[in-house]
C-alpha cells in the first residue's frame, strides 16, 4: 500500500523509474522518417510484368539509333515492351531557342541541348498516353538477363517497404502509390552520397550517411560479388558495411546520371516546366538535363530513391573489346567511366551489370530457338552465358 511505503521503498522506486527512463532515452527507436529494414530473398518468385510493374518503358532514342536493333533484341529476350517515341533530328533553331541567352556562351551545349529536348519529347509523348507512371531510359543502356525475372520483382518489395500506404495493394501498386515517391532512379551512373570528385569510400563515406535517411537494405542473389562491382560502387558498400549480395533503396543524394528513371505524371508535368524547363536558367549553371534531374532530386522538391547498385547502367561502345586501344584514344569518358574502364574490358560486361547483352552472347539474330533459349536462362539464379570464343 501507497501509505505504508518505507522512505526506503520510494527511493527504489525513484531509481527504477530513472533506469526506465535512461533506457527509454537510450534505446530510443528509430525516428519515425527513418525505414531500415533487411528483406531476405524473394517471397513472390513471380517475375514483373512486360513494363516492369510500371505504366510503360519508354526510351529515349535518337533517330536513325545504330543501338536501335540490339535494344529490341534486348528486350524480346527478356520480355519487356518497350515504346519507343519517334525522335525529332533537333536543329540549330531549335538549339538557340532553347540557349536563350544570346549575349554570353551557352553553358550548354549543342549535344546537350538536343539530349534535353529528346528527354522532354518523350516526357510529353508519356503525358498524352495517360499512363500513371513510366520508366524512361536511353538506348545505349545495359541491363542483367534476370532484370524482369528477378532483379526487378526484389527492387519492387523494397520500394514497398517505404510506402506510407496503410494497406498496400501490392498487385495494382508494385513500386508503391504515386504518394510514396516522385521519381526512382533504377539506373544511374551512381549515388556516392557526395561530389564524386571528393573521393568514394572509407575517409569519405560513413555508414550515418545511410542510417541517417529512410532506406532499405534487400538481398538479390544475382548481385555480382564486390570485387567485380565497379570500384567506386564496391567503396562506398564497404564504406556502409553492406554485406555480398545486398542492394540497397535510399533517398536519393547525389545520384549521377538519367539511364534509367522513372516517374509518376505530375513529376513529369513539373520536370517539363519547372526542373528542366526547356530553355536556359543561367543563374542556375546546368550544363545537361540529368544535372537538372539531379539537382531537383538533391535540392528538391523531388522526392527521390535510388537503387544501389544500379539496374540499368550504360554500355560501353560495343568496338571497346575488339579495338580497346583506339577506343581509349577517341573517347573522353566521364570520371565515373573511365574508372570502371579497365574492368569493363576484362569482364566483358558493363559496369555493375552481371550477365547482361554488351557481348553480344545474348542477341538471337532473329533464331527463335535461341530466343527461347535466352527466355529459360533468365530463371536461374546462375550467369548460364556461354561466352563466346574470343575473336583473333
Ligand atoms: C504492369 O503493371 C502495372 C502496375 O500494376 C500496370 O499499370 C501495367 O499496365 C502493367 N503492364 C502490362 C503490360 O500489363
Ligand atoms: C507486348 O508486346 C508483344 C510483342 O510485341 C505483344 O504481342 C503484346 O501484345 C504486348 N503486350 C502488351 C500488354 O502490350
Amino acid at each position: 500500500m501507497l501509505a505504508h511505503r518505507s522512505p526506503r521503498s520510494s527511493a527504489l522506486y525513484i531509481l527504477l523509474a530513472l533506469g526506465l527512463a535512461a533506457t527509454f532515452l537510450y534505446y530510443r527507436p528509430s525516428i519515425p522518417t527513418q525505414v531500415a529494414t533487411t528483406l531476405r530473398g524473394d517471397s513472390t518468385g513471380r517475375p514483373a510484368n512486360r513494363t516492369l510493374g510500371f505504366g510503360g518503358l519508354y526510351v529515349v532514342s535518337g533517330p536513325g539509333s545504330p543501338r536501335r536493333a540490339h535494344l529490341e533484341e534486348a528486350a524480346a529476350v527478356t520480355e519487356m515492351n518497350l515504346t519507343i517515341p519517334a525522335q525529332v533530328a533537333w536543329t540549330d533553331e531549335d538549339v538557340q531557342r532553347f540557349q536563350s541567352d544570346k549575349e554570353s556562351e551557352s553553358q550548354v551545349l549543342t549535344g546537350s541541348v538536343k539530349a534535353w529536348l529528346s528527354h522532354h519529347l518523350v516526357l510529353r509523348e508519356f503525358l498524352e498516353s495517360g499512363l500513371e507512371t513510366a520508366l524512361f531510359f536511353e538506348d545505349d543502356v545495359d541491363w542483367d538477363i534476370r532484370l524482369r525475372t528477378q532483379q526487378i520483382p526484389l527492387a519492387q518489395q523494397a520500394v514497398q517497404q517505404l510506402s506510407d500506404a496503410t494497406v498496400l495493394d501490392a498487385e495494382a501498386y508494385p513500386w508503391g502509390t504515386d504518394a510514396d515517391w516522385d521519381l526512382l532512379y533504377v539506373g544511374h551512373c551512381g549515388d556516392y552520397f557526395g561530389n564524386v570528385e571528393d573521393g568514394v569510400g572509407v575517409g569519405h563515406n560513413y555508414p550515418e550517411q545511410l542510417t541517417s535517411i529512410r532506406h532499405v537494405r534487400y538481398e538479390d542473389p544475382t548481385m555480382l560479388p564486390r570485387y567485380d562491382l565497379h570500384p567506386y560502387t564496391a567503396n562506398l558498400l564497404d564504406a556502409f558495411n553492406i554485406p555480398q549480395k545486398t542492394r540497397l533503396v535510399h533517398q536519393s543524394k547525389w545520384p549521377l546520371c538519367t539511364f534509367g528513371y522513372a516517374v509518376t505524371r505530375r513529376t513529369a508535368e513539373r520536370i517539363l516546366t519547372e526542373i528542366a524547363p526547356p530553355y536556359e536558367q543561367p543563374e542556375r549553371n546546368i550544363k545537361a538535363y540529368d544535372v537538372a534531374i539531379l539537382s531537383g532530386c538533391r535540392d528538391g522538391p523531388l522526392k527521390c530513391y535510388t537503387v544501389t547498385p544500379e539496374l540499368f547502367h550504360h554500355m560501353e561502345g560495343e568496338s571497346l573489346i575488339a579495338d580497346a586501344e583506339a577506343s581509349e584514344r577517341q573517347i573522353f569518358r566521364p570520371p565515373v567511366d573511365a574508372a570502371g574502364l579497365e574492368q569493363v574490358r576484362y569482364r566483358k560486361e558493363t559496369s555493375n551489370i552481371g550477365c547482361g547483352f554488351f557481348d553480344g552472347s545474348f542477341y538471337y539474330s532473329g533464331d527463335e530457338n535461341k530466343l527461347g533459349e535466352l527466355r529459360g536462362m533468365a530463371w536461374s539464379k546462375e550467369c548460364l552465358k556461354q561466352r563466346k570464343p574470343q575473336s583473333v
